[in-house]
């Protein structure tokens, strides 16, 4: 037998894999969870996920199909009745008229943006995506090859992109544009017009659009907008949903996709090679959140509106720090520029660092999502927990001044 070693070195991992980071909000959640483990009291504003537990109704569907059985394997992309359900909500709300075959259920609104980027991003396409962007964009983009193209939004104009910016962005090689309003980081919601104008733009060009509408019933003013109006488009739109934030359903990985059938196979053939089908109980619990009363949203959204109002409240004892005023998801993004340079803060990822081991604050620095004045909050708390922590960001930042 030979025994020859091989002359260099097996390479573990693939370039792909190294072309991406672990997700930020993740890797804080993982070092708040392990200092609360230690017994230490953290005003926890890091994670991106509702307070409240999921409504009654959707947890005894779930019981309900254990209890019955319906446990075993399904089509790949969702029994027909909850793809049903999703098309059915999302006409209602939207005037949109997706067929089932134009659906696919998948386990979370973040893997169906995967998918759809796995089916249309080829090496060196390029995908415009607004700044500040929801950490995964960036990764999940360059993680299939596809080259990342940041359009600066203004601060000023509370971070909302505008067509003219997107227009300047487009290059012969632009396969798609993400989308996502209200905005995760920065609760940004696009005017209805301005939505428009950019789809039928892409549509215009022959570029996709993919709508990221995690957070699209948790906008605050009038109601909800989803660029798939636009029906003349429909060839070139891409709805990206998750049933995590509209109805505290993070746990459970419910998500979906709406888009031209072609797309749609595409990711359910892709999904019939990894995942398969979402939990079978899961869809289960979504058909009866989607086609019952939609009035837990409604109660849950006033709520948010309550508590961002409580903590930009609390944001003006604070000197230094200024926020732009989200119009949805649950999410501030204040501007902690005044503070760098002080107490030995040179960065977002500083300030987010001190907070934590220092203030016992958690929050998530502005480098994730492509700034690197801003820090991110999750006001999906309690009154409690954003009175003692907004106390603490000014004892905390007070010292600084
Ligand atoms: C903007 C945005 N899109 C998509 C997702 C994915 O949500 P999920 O995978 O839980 O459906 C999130 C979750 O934080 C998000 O903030």
């Amino acid at each position: 037998m030979s025994s020859a070693v091989a002359e260099s070195p097996t390479k573990v991992l693939t370039d792909r894999i190294n072309r991406i980071e672990v997700s930020a909000t993740m890797a804080i959640t993982a070092e708040a969870l392990k200092m609360k483990s230690q017994g230490i009291d953290l005003a926890d504003f890091g994670a991106g996920e509702p307070h409240f537990s999921t409504p009654q109704h959707i947890k005894d569907a779930a019981i309900k199909a254990i209890q019955n059985n319906f446990t075993r394997y399904t089509a790949v992309a969702g029994i027909p009745e909850v793809r049903k359900a999703i098309v059915d909500r999302h006409a209602a709300d939207f005037g949109t008229n997706y067929a089932v075959e134009e659906c696919v259920f998948s386990a979370g609104g973040k893997l169906s943006i995967f998918n759809v980027a796995e089916v249309l991003i080829d090496h060196g396409d390029e995908v415009i995506i607004p700044v500040p962007y929801w950490v995964s964009y960036k990764d999940i983009v360059e993680f299939v090859g596809g080259v990342p193209v940041f359009v600066q939004t203004a601060e000023a104009d509370n971070f909302r992109v505008t067509v003219e910016m997107i227009e300047a962005a487009i290059t012969p090689k632009t396969k798609a544009i993400i989308l996502n309003t209200p905005s995760n980081p920065s609760g940004a919601v696009l005017p209805a017009d301005d939505l428009y104008a950019i789809v039928r733009l892409a549509h215009k060009r022959g570029i996709y659009v993919l709508l990221d509408e995690c957070y699209v019933y948790l906008s605050f003013n009038g109601d909800a907008v989803s660029g798939a109006s636009v029906l003349e488009a429909k060839e070139h739109v891409l709805v990206l949903g998750s049933l995590s934030k509209t109805y505290a359903m993070t746990g459970w990985r419910a998500g979906f996709a709406l888009g031209p059938k072609q797309i749609i196979s595409a990711m359910s053939k892709l999904q019939s090679q990894s995942t398969s089908n979402t939990a079978s109980m899961v869809q289960r619990a979504s058909i009866a959140a989607l086609t019952a009363s939609q009035d837990c949203v409604k109660e849950m959204r006033a709520d948010y509106v309550k508590l961002r109002d409580r903590v930009l409240e609390g944001f003006k004892s604070i000197p230094g720090l200024t926020c732009t005023k989200p119009e949805g998801a649950f999410y501030v993004y204040p501007n902690i520029s005044a503070f760098i340079g002080k107490g030995g803060i040179k960065s977002a990822a500083d300030l987010a660092a001190k907070l934590l081991s220092d203030a016992h604050v958690v929050t998530v620095p502005g480098e994730a999502f492509g700034t690197k004045e801003h820090i991110r909050l999750s006001y999906a708390v309690s009154q409690d927990v954003i009175d003692k922590g907004v106390e603490r960001l000014r004892d905390y930042l007070g010292k600084l001044n």
